[in-house]
């Protein structure tokens, strides 16, 4: 430990010992300095240690106060892209994360990954395993291009719990969402168009826009109520775009659900403006609260909403199983999809129809609706105990990722390269940016809390974050 930390633990010990009371000034930073026999830049990192641990705060020419025990993280702001179609970049740091959660052994805070561990998923694991044993020659063949009927037809069932009123045939199997959103970006727009997006952005929509040579003009993003509408309707007046893409129901990162009023105020100005809309509904079902909320499909009365989603978040996602509902794209969409990869595969989609059939589905999301509900809020309680005064934290609805804010300046792929020495890995802000905006900015899973494991990872991370403030010179001398 090095001295100003030592230093930093004995006064710490000090203010919980009740040495010094709330609101007590701490002795000048010249007369600890005599008083411990340590240098007044030792002192001053001790301080400004203290300060990132939330203990006292500095006033202007005062000197450092002794604070109440913290509080309840704030929200993020308002996110504050750069408001002009930009080519997206970052895929190298995307790729980097991809390859870096095949690590033995990593503690991998940032990937998206369910809990697959369940229970609960048994039953689907013995429906694989029996179509495997008594397979006919259907399971080898292809599958339609549309995808299987008795999946489309319990996807199409499903969607009631979300306002929707789907038939099977409306519906087009996906190996994916990520297919499901690529062919419907392709289905409406030709390279060099713009899209509007929500901002932070899941990287994988992001990575799409730029491999089919579109141009992301990111909005303004709240983190309780999803896009601003009223910054979208200007970035429509000033830009020609060809599409929105949005997650507004339990949103990755920033867990937010879009109220209802203001789903139907942006399906209006998509139509005001006669642009589609893609939606991404891959949590939707892991929203805590039921029934869960509706989408803007349930609302679409003139077929502008691409409804993509999958089983990758609800159930697992080496199944590979998504669905667009494409609305009036639907011609358009099934070409894209032939193109991409034809018709998926056939197995899986026969199990999860069987799982949901039987009521597997209904069953498991029960079970871990609940247990993210629990894991959200004993995340945001190690965050609350380990991570500096100043930071601010998503409150989601539903899903399990957390997206954290720092100072501005905080450096998250640095503060990343330092923790995968030490096994473990987060997910920096600026993979969510067209630009490498939200580098202060960190996505985190907590589908794993009951594992010890990720709270001493928390620890880590927040003694590491602190260490970077102090070193980049973020917390106020
Ligand atoms: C918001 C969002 N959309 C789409 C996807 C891609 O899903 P899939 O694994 O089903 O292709 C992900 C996966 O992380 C996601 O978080």
């Amino acid at each position: 430990m090095k001295l100003y930390e030592q230093l930093c633990e004995e006064l710490s010990s000090r203010i919980e010992q009740g040495y010094y009371q709330v609101g007590d000034k701490l002795p000048s930073i010249r007369a600890m300095s005599k008083e411990h026999e340590v240098s007044i830049s030792t002192v001053q990192e001790a301080y400004q240690l203290l300060e990132a641990n939330g203990l006292v705060q500095s006033k202007p020419k005062s000197g450092y106060y002794v604070l109440a025990a913290s509080e309840t993280p704030s929200l993020p702001d308002i996110s504050r892209p750069v408001q002009r179609p930009l080519e997206v970049s970052q895929w190298e740091l995307v790729l980097k994360l991809l390859c870096s959660h095949e690590r033995e052994g990593l503690v991998a805070l940032g990937k998206g990954m369910p809990d697959v561990s369940a229970a609960t998923l048994k039953p689907l694991l013995k429906i694989l395993s029996d179509l495997n044993r008594h397979s006919d020659l259907r399971s080898l063949s292809y599958d339609s291009l549309r995808g299987s009927d008795e999946l489309r037809l319990q996807i199409a069932r499903l969607s009631v719990d979300s306002g929707c009123r789907l038939h099977p045939d409306d519906i087009v199997v996906t190996t994916g969402c990520q297919e499901a959103l690529s062919c419907s970006m392709r289905a409406v727009t030709e390279p060099g168009d713009v899209v509007a997006v929500d901002s932070p952005s899941f990287y994988g929509s992001m990575q799409t826009i730029k491999a089919l040579g579109l141009k992301a003009l990111e909005i303004p993003t709240h983190p309780e109520t999803g896009i601003s509408l009223e910054a979208l309707e200007m970035a429509l007046e000033q830009w020609p775009v060809k599409a929105i893409q949005v997650t507004p129901v339990c949103n990755n990162p920033l867990g937010y659900t879009m109220p209802d009023e203001r789903k139907r105020r942006l399906l209006y100005l998509a139509q005001q403006n006669d642009i589609p809309i893609i939606e991404d509904d891959i949590y939707g079902d892991l929203a805590y609260h039921y029934p869960r909320p509706r989408t803007i499909k349930s609302f679409d009365d003139d077929g502008r909403v691409m409804l993509c989603s999958s089983v990758s978040k609800t159930l697992a996602p080496g199944l590979r199983v998504g669905w667009v509902a494409p609305g009036r794209y639907g011609e358009m969409l099934l070409h894209m999809k032939y193109v991409s990869t034809a018709a998926s595969a056939t197995l899986p989609q026969r199990a999860v129809a069987e799982f949901i059939a039987q009521g597997g589905y209904e069953r498991h999301l029960r079970k871990m609706r609940a247990q993210y509900q629990q894991g959200r809020d004993r995340m945001l309680d190690w965050i609350r105990r380990y991570f500096p005064s100043s930071t601010r934290v998503s409150y989601p609805q539903g899903g399990f990722l957390l997206w954290v804010e720092l100072p501005e300046g905080f450096d998250s792929v640095k503060l990343n390269d330092r923790l995968l020495q030490q096994e473990i890995s987060i997910a920096p802000g600026v993979l969510f940016s067209a630009s490498g905006k939200y580098r202060n900015c960190m996505r985190l899973n907590f589908t794993e809390v009951a594992d010890s494991r990720i709270e001493t990872a928390i620890s880590i991370i927040g003694e590491q974050v602190k260490r970077l403030l102090v070193e980049e010179s973020l917390v106020a001398s």
